[in-house]
């Protein structure tokens, strides 16, 4: 493991910040003695990967999506990461709905309408949920995390998101004995999403994009349903008004702007897993021993300070760092076939 993420708890401390004052409060946490040094990166050199999520273009897009400010609590979930710079975070995205290119999802997205939203919470539960909007931001204690974003082709982020567990919604909806899977669905509607709409710009998926948990990992504490990042609600290139986060899992998990969570019985459908079946699996849990057919998953190119064509190559963790978490999750699972 590259570095070790302290189990969940609460310094005191309680609003969120921009970008440039969040360096100080990594400040404060490390004169606290609760960041521990980042470890060397080792260099390592790999060929390109054939990038079947598009191109790695950065152009530069005009953010004009107005986010709101919002208060959460911090957590010390990532307090040693070094961060993504926030541009990049929401210029260099994977958003099909949106376009292939790593840069269509801000360009096409800016005028995505977030307000009003409904994610309903549905199936084997004995009380099922409706949330509006205001719901999203206000129902559940918000709380701030720096969690690392490894994308299966092989790039990452270190990105400070701000959510609420998803057990937490889980449990308000009381599930039934009977439920042992979660599945997630994006929102439907081509005249908002050209992705959706053409064949062409949305990659050949057929939409909605379609995600999937086993219960105990949507359960996990480290599951996030993110409304925001980086002291902001979330632009709609990065999956407003809400979307799923697990760290520990290739991104492509990490479904956006959500508008069905269905508890049931048996393994759900995946988007990816339904488009290539040998390629990606329904666990996609990051690991550095199991390569993607056509590449390597040993190691990543860490997205931080620079171009994007310059960054480091860092190696891959198991679980991307996340074994003490979620290690018992598999315990007795062959994770190869299981990938
Ligand atoms: N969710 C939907 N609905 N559509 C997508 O194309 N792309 C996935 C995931 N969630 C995707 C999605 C992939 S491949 C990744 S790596 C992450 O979102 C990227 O999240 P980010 O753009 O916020 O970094």
């Amino acid at each position: 493991m590259l570095i070790r993420v302290p189990k969940k708890s609460e310094i005191k401390e309680h609003e969120l910040t921009p970008e440039s004052v969040y360096h100080s409060r990594r400040d404060i946490l490390k004169k606290l003695g609760i960041v521990t040094a980042t470890l060397p990166f080792a260099a390592q050199s790999q060929a390109n990967i054939f990038d079947i999520f598009g191109g790695d273009d950065e152009k530069k897009a005009d953010v004009i999506f107005e986010r709101s400010a919002l208060t959460a609590k911090p957590s010390i979930y990532g307090a040693d990461l070094p961060l993504t710079p926030e541009k990049k975070v929401l210029t260099y995205n994977n958003f099909y709905e949106f376009g292939t290119g790593k840069n269509d999802p801000v360009e096409n997205s800016q005028s995505f309408s977030v307000d009003p939203w409904k994610l309903e919470v549905t199936g084997l539960v004995n009380n099922p949920i409706s949330l509006t909007y205001d719901d999203l931001l206000k129902r559940f204690t918000l709380e701030e995390r720096l969690y690392r974003m490894r994308c299966v082709e092989a790039w990452s982020m270190n990105i400070p998101w701000i959510g609420f567990s998803l057990g937490d919604l889980i449990r308000a909806a009381d599930p039934l004995g009977s439920a042992k899977y979660v599945a997630f669905e994006t929102l439907y509607d081509p005249k908002q999403m050209p992705g959706q709409a053409s064949q062409f710009v949305g990659g050949g998926i057929d939409y909605p994009y379609v995600e999937g948990l086993r219960l105990d990992e949507a359960m996990n504490d480290l599951t996030l349903l993110s409304v925001g990042l980086y002291g902001q609600t979330l632009a709609p290139q990065n999956g407003a008004p809400v979307r799923l986060v697990v760290p520990w899992k290739y991104g492509f998990k990490s479904i956006k702007s959500i508008v069905k969570i269905h508890l049931l019985e048996s393994q759900p459908a995946t988007t990816w897993n339904l488009l290539a079946r040998h390629e990606y699996g329904f666990y996609a849990n990051v690991n550095p021993q199991v390569d993607h057919p056509r590449w390597s998953q040993g190691s990543e190119r860490f997205i931080g300070e620079g171009s994007i064509f310059s960054s480091r190559r860092q190696p891959s963790t198991m679980f991307n760092g996340y074994q003490d978490e979620v290690a018992s999750l598999y315990k007795g699972m062959d994770l190869r076939s299981n990938y």
